[in-house]
């Protein structure tokens, strides 16, 4: 068996000890006979696994007793819909977003098609989305029905260090690529998701943890997009995603042995300490994001010379050290150290990274 280094931003790399349970469990869960595919979701078998997935979550992330966590499908894209239509009782109330990138602006474009009155009250476009705008900065909100931000900014490398006062319009947050990467206080959340291809397993399944008071203002929604009707039958109203959601409670016992999200945290700064540290010090790399907004999660840096991209990607595969393409919109490089990732393949990428430098610089 040979395993890469693999610094996709999602669907990303898992813990090995996660797929190699699965790999064990996959043609006999615990004494079935059958995989968990193949499991029917209202068996015994599955009811425990989605029960444990769940108060996993709600252990893991301190989620208050009033809060329901629901896992959707759709993706976090179905969650741009879904947060609107939810919880704007008519075109005319205003929605209130952060535009901090790429994903915001969807969740933006998904928003008007609800509300006549999408309001962007701050945006970092200008600098193409290297900094997180400062709360001070902001336009005023307070008569919004939901204030949304991006916590993590996947594409541009971005990340809210701080939570935003939302005061008592509720914070919805987009935490699809740093969930379960920091300690949150979900209690300053109206609504939080995440789809699960970077921090909390394979994609088709979506996190969301809603504040039940939100549950329920808008009645005659289609099913499969009505929080409160997907809360009522604690995610089965239909065949929920099986296989995803096992992965995803195996992921979450993998979490909770590395110390939990503080034990996470600890090891995401180290990563990424490491990683920007490299990039600073060495001429030949640059990194376009400011300082305090940088993300942890994802680290996009540009080398001096664009004309050394595609060596640099081609060495680099050769080195076990893949997907490190960054996206369109930033150029160069962009590493994403999710939980998963281990700390030697940070070191890994910055010995290479160094390597590099000294051959072609
Ligand atoms: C911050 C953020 N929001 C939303 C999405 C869209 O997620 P999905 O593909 O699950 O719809 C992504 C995907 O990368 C993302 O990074």
């Amino acid at each position: 068996m040979s395993r890469v280094y693999n610094f996709s931003a999602g669907p990303a790399v898992l813990p090995l000890s996660v797929l190699e349970q699965a790999q064990a469990e996959m043609l006999d869960y615990q004494g079935t006979g059958m995989s968990v595919m193949e499991m029917s979701h209202r068996s015994a078998a599955y009811m425990a696994i989605i029960a444990e997935a769940e108060a996993l979550v709600r252990e893991l992330m301190g989620v208050p007793t009033n809060y329901k966590v629901l896992f959707q499908q759709g993706g976090a894209t179905g969650q741009f819909t879904m947060v609107p239509m939810n919880l704007l009782t008519d075109r005319s109330q205003k929605a209130a977003y952060v535009h901090t990138g790429s994903w915001s602006k969807k969740a933006m474009s998904e928003a008007k098609k609800q509300c006549d009155n999408v309001v962007m009250v701050a945006s970092s476009e200008a600098s193409n989305f290297n900094y997180i705008p400062d709360q001070g900065d902001w336009q005023p909100f307070a008569d919004a029905a939901y204030l949304h931000v991006t916590n993590n900014n996947t594409i541009f490398g971005t990340e809210y260090h701080w939570t935003p006062e939302s005061g008592d319009v509720p914070l919805v947050g987009d935490m699809s690529s740093n969930i379960l990467s920091r300690p949150v206080d979900v209690s300053k959340y109206g609504i939080i998701y995440a789809g699960a291809q970077k921090n909390l397993g394979p994609s088709g399944v979506t996190l969301v943890i809603v504040r039940e008071d939100l549950l329920g203002r808008r009645s005659n929604l289609p099913v499969m997009l009505d929080y409160k009707v997907q809360a009522e039958s604690e995610s089965m109203h239909n065949t929920p995603p099986t296989y995803a959601i096992y992965i995803l409670g195996l992921v979450l016992k993998w979490v909770k042995a590395q110390g939990g999200v503080a034990g996470m945290e600890a090891q995401n700064i180290a990563k990424a300490a490491l990683l920007y540290k490299a990039i600073d010090e060495m001429a030949f790399y640059s990194c376009p994001t400011q300082v305090e907004s940088r993300s942890r999660m994802n680290v996009p840096f540009i080398l001096s010379d664009d004309r050394l991209n595609e060596s640099f990607l081609s060495e680099a595969k050769k080195a076990d050290l893949v997907t490190l393409k960054g996206h369109r919109s930033v150029g160069g490089m962009r590493a994403s150290l999710y939980n998963a990732m281990p700390l030697a393949g940070v070191e890994a990428l910055v010995a290479f990274m160094g390597d590099f430098a000294k051959r072609h610089g």
